[in-house]
């Protein structure tokens, strides 16, 4: 386990103490965040104790305490105080749904590092998941067995860099149909997920000439941990209720999530879109648009793509993570065709291609007709959790405001005068796991993100009730 502070750990830690004393707590710790977040400090790193760093910095223990305090209730550190505070491997979605009464494996190897006895988890509402148990597994099975059956040899060879034809081609029908993306198969590139997509635009970016990218506050931490770990600055840009106003940065990508804002849950609204696509044109920019969950929507009009609004200036990309499994590593990316050669370049130069035997798969479920009933199945099953959920927060506990909860797998809960730190060690005695609003940036309102797909009505009742006792004693 390392042991020590790297250099570029401090240099992010000394302009918040340049900052006006006030605002110096507020600096330090979101310094601190981002460096656990985007990985700076290392998972596992040990932090100095909080009398030395303080006597380093020139500030008071108090503060230091207070900071760490702050992020060990968010998740960014663990350990006891006197017992030595580390760097948590935050990033981390949950795991499968606990069983009442047991510890998730999360929390069991939290329990582990920091060396504490902590309450068990019985209900874990953190967000990042499906519902891994809808997989089809014999309908994905026996595709998969027609699919080894019917290659030729030479399909078991390396692919094209972009993705298998079929693929593509199935692709550029599915996410114009689904989601009014313009896609031709010559503009889609198969990848591992929205994280290799991300990671392979920021490198392109990077390559000719970008420094930075837009992230959204709040915004998801994968966002600026791939900006940051490909090499270019992730630029946090409050989102508010109008979506993020890029005029005023300095910057010429923005990577954001229109059709189903992470986490607020917020649709960016038709005049944010277009001045989006405007922005991008007069800054001769590109626009990263992930639509991570954009399949889900349960009592709203469908919200296309912003790819279609200008297909020059957005890059589209998603995958099948939320609608049949995150392990299949399979997304998409559908770019600007200037971007075409130095996207597939530089896929070719990651990994050569994807895996190919997958890809025929999907391919055969998409055409088949397999994945609209697919996600015409989870639709309804989210759809009733969902409801649920509204329905238990309604009951037990009435004066919490939910939100975010028309599209997508996850709401937003605020409470009025709620202190999220104080209320998520509450919860935590109490059993239930919660991922605070902090968590997703500094822009952001006190409030709870519940992750619920992932969880059955029952399950998604009893935490709530759960919950409430805990807020209530
Ligand atoms: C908003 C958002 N986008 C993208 C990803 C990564 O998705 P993928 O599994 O497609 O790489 C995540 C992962 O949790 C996410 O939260």
């Amino acid at each position: 386990m390392e042991d020590s502070w790297t250099s570029p750990a401090w240099e992010l830690l000394l302009p918040a103490l340049r900052a006006p004393r006030r605002q110096r707590r507020r600096l330090l710790e979101s310094a601190l965040r981002d460096a656990v977040r985007t990985g700076v400090i290392a998972a596992g790193t040990r932090l100095p104790a909080s009398r030395a760093l303080a006597a380093d910095l020139g500030v008071s223990r108090g503060l230091v305490t207070g900071v760490y305090d702050q992020l060990r209730a968010e998740g960014y550190l663990a350990g006891r105080p006197g017992a030595g505070t580390y760097a948590a491997g935050g990033l981390a979605p949950p795991g499968p749904e606990p069983r009442p009464g047991a510890a998730s494996g999360t929390a069991a190897a939290a329990g582990r590092a920091d060396g504490a006895a902590r309450p068990a988890v019985r209900f874990d509402f953190r967000p990042g998941q499906a519902d891994p148990r809808l997989f089809p597994r014999a309908g994905w099975g026996s595709l998969y067995r027609q699919v080894l059956a019917g290659a030729p040899d030479s399909a078991l060879s390396y692919g094209d860099s972009r993705g298998v034809p079929e693929l593509r081609a199935a692709l550029a029908e599915v996410l114009a149909r689904r989601r009014g993306v313009v896609a031709d198969p010559d503009r889609i590139i198969v990848c591992g997920g929205v994280a290799q997509a991300v990671s392979l635009l920021t490198r392109v970016l990077g390559a000719a000439g970008h420094g930075t990218i837009a992230v959204e506050d709040p915004g998801a931490p994968e966002h600026a941990m791939l900006v940051g770990t490909n090499g270019l600055r992730p630029l946090a840009v409050p989102v508010g209720d109008a979506g993020p106003d890029l005029s005023a940065v300095a910057t010429r990508a923005a990577l954001v999530t229109p059709a189903h804002q992470f986490p607020t849950g917020i649709a960016y609204p038709p005049e944010v879109r277009s001045r989006l696509v405007a922005w991008a044109s007069t800054v001769d920019g590109l626009v990263i648009e992930d639509d991570y969950d954009g399949d889900f929507r349960y009592d709203r009009a469908p919200v296309g793509a912003l790819q279609g609004l200008a297909p020059d200036r957005v890059a589209y990309t998603g995958s099948v993570s939320k609608s049949l499994a995150s392990g299949l590593r399979l997304g998409w990316l559908v770019v600007p065709q200037r971007l075409v050669p130095a996207i597939v370049e530089r896929k070719r130069a990651d990994d050569l291609c994807g895996p190919v035997l997958e890809q025929r798969t999907l391919a055969a479920f998409l055409t088949s007709g397999r994945y609209d009933a697919h996600l015409r199945r989870c639709q309804r099953i989210y759809r009733a959790r969902r409801d649920s959920l509204v329905a238990a927060v309604g009951r037990y506990l009435p004066a919490a405001r939910i939100t975010g909860v028309a599209a997508g797998l996850h709401a937003v809960l605020t409470l009025p005068g709620g202190d999220e730190v104080a209320l998520a060690d509450a919860a935590r005695r109490g059993g239930v796991r919660l991922r605070g609003l902090r968590h997703y940036g500094s822009a952001a309102a006190p409030g709870f993100v519940f992750g619920y797909a992932h969880l059955t009505p029952d399950t998604i009742t009893a935490g709530i009730a759960a919950l409430a006792a805990a807020w209530r004693d």
